[in-house]
């Protein structure tokens, strides 16, 4: 029986039993939810099952929706490539592609090296985001001299000093979103997002 409405589960989803991947348990659970509510007629019975169903799986599903961020200090080059490997492993458990993936460690490497250059380092928060809409979060923050004029940075009219990066503007254009906030003295704080595709 149990077998059946995990499958019907999968089927209505698109998914294959035996290749269910960590970040889809919310979905499965919320469809075996809802068969036992349509196939366990007694009110009594439905408790017992909604309970067990959370027992088995509840703890996995909050696991994987809410892991804890990653915290990274970066203060050297060394610290910008380890930044870079975790995003990669975040991203790649967020189900990003290859390319998804190298997308975001560039940006990951980029904020880490501005804060390392210009800011005598900061620390980045990498945050896998919820089910709804899977994706990456990306916080670099600093309490360096601020970036002296963002506007023209924006505005590309900025010169990369090492022509090296993909600088801010061009780790803007490979993000679904990206902020910045920065005043003069007090730091700068950098949020992007990245969003499964
Ligand atoms: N965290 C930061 N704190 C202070 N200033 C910053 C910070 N990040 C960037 N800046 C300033 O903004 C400018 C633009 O940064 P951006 O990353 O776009 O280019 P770049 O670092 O000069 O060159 P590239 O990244 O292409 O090697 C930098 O030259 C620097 O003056
Ligand atoms: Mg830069």
């Amino acid at each position: 029986m149990a077998k059946m409405w995990l499958d019907a589960a999968c089927r209505s989803l698109g998914l294959k039993a035996k290749e269910i991947r960590s970040e889809q348990l919310g979905r499965l659970v919320g469809q075996l939810s809802a068969s036992v509510k349509v196939f366990v007629r007694d009110p009594h019975a439905q408790r017992v099952c909604l309970a067990e169903l959370e027992r088995f799986i509840g703890p996995a599903v909050r696991a994987v929706s809410s892991p804890a961020p990653t915290v990274l200090l970066v203060a050297t080059e060394t610290d910008v490539v380890v930044a870079r490997g975790h995003a990669r492993k975040l991203c790649d458990q967020v189900g990003f592609s290859e390319t998804e993936q190298v997308r975001v460690a560039t940006v990951v490497s980029e904020l880490a090296r501005n804060m390392v250059m210009y800011a005598g380092g900061g620390k980045l928060t990498l945050t896998a985001l919820s089910e709804d809409r899977p994706g990456v979060r990306v916080v670099a923050e600093d309490q360096g001299q601020g970036i002296p004029d963002l506007a023209s940075v924006l505005a590309g009219r900025h010169r990369s000093k090492t022509g090296m990066g993909m600088g801010l503007i061009g780790s803007k254009r490979l993000m679904d979103q990206l902020d910045i906030h920065t005043a003069p003295g007090a730091g700068t704080r950098v949020t992007a997002i990245r969003y499964r595709r």
